[in-house]
This record gives C-alpha cells, structure tokens and sequence, in this order.
C-alpha cells in the first residue's frame, strides 16, 4: 500500500478540484442536475467494471497489479463524491 500512497494522492489532488469545480458550476447553474449527476455517475460505473476486469487479469498475472490499484484509486474518490451527490438519500441509511 505504502509504495501506492503517491499514486493515491496524485489522483485525489487532480479528481477533487475537478469535482468541485463542476458542483459549483452545478450550484450557480450553469450544469443542470441530470448532466452533472450523469457525469460522475457514468465514469464511476465504467471504472467500477474496468476495475473488476483488470483485478482477475491481475490474478491471472496476464497485467501488472498497479492497473488495477490505479483504476481502483480513481474509483474510490469518485465513490466519495457519489456519496455527497447523494447524500441526503445516504444519511436515511443510518
Ligand atoms: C474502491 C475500490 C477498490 C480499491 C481501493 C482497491 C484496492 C486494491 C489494492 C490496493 C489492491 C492491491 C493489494 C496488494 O498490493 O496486494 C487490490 C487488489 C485486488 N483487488 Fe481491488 N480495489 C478496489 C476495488 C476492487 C473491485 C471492485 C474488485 C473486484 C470485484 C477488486 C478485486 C481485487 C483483487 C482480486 C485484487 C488482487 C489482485 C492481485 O493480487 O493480483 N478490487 N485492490
């Protein structure tokens, strides 16, 4: 994990201004609600499945694991962003 951490961090200093630079836009209206929502959403689901795909080659050793951990890490910050867009929805969970 450790020899990860930069890699880590990397992809959270370039995805997060990415995302909120986009909330805001959404804030003052300039993305409506579907686009904006659609546009985290659509990526998370194709990575979600690139990031099942690469694990098994990785098992299988026909890739490098570093392709998944590196999918996996875009992954995670975009499961953090999904869950503010929807976190009125996630709050009734607990
Ligand atoms: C946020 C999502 C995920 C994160 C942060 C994550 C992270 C990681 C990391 C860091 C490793 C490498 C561990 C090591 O160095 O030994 C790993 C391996 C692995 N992950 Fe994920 N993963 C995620 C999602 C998934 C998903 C969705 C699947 C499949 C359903 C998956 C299946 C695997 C498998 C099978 C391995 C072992 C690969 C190998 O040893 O060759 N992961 N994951």
């Amino acid at each position: 994990m450790k020899e990860y951490l930069v890699d880590l961090l990397i992809i959270f200093a370039v995805l997060v201004p990415i995302y909120l630079i986009t909330y805001i836009l959404h804030l003052k209206g300039i993305i409506k609600r579907k686009p904006f929502y659609r546009m985290w959403n659509v990526p998370l689901a194709i990575i979600f499945i690139l990031a099942v795909i690469t694990s098994i080659l990785s098992l299988l050793k026909v890739i490098n694991k570093f392709w998944h951990v590196e999918l996996a890490f875009i992954m995670l910050a975009i499961i953090i962003f999904h869950i503010h867009l929807y976190w009125r929805q996630f709050k009734r969970g607990f």
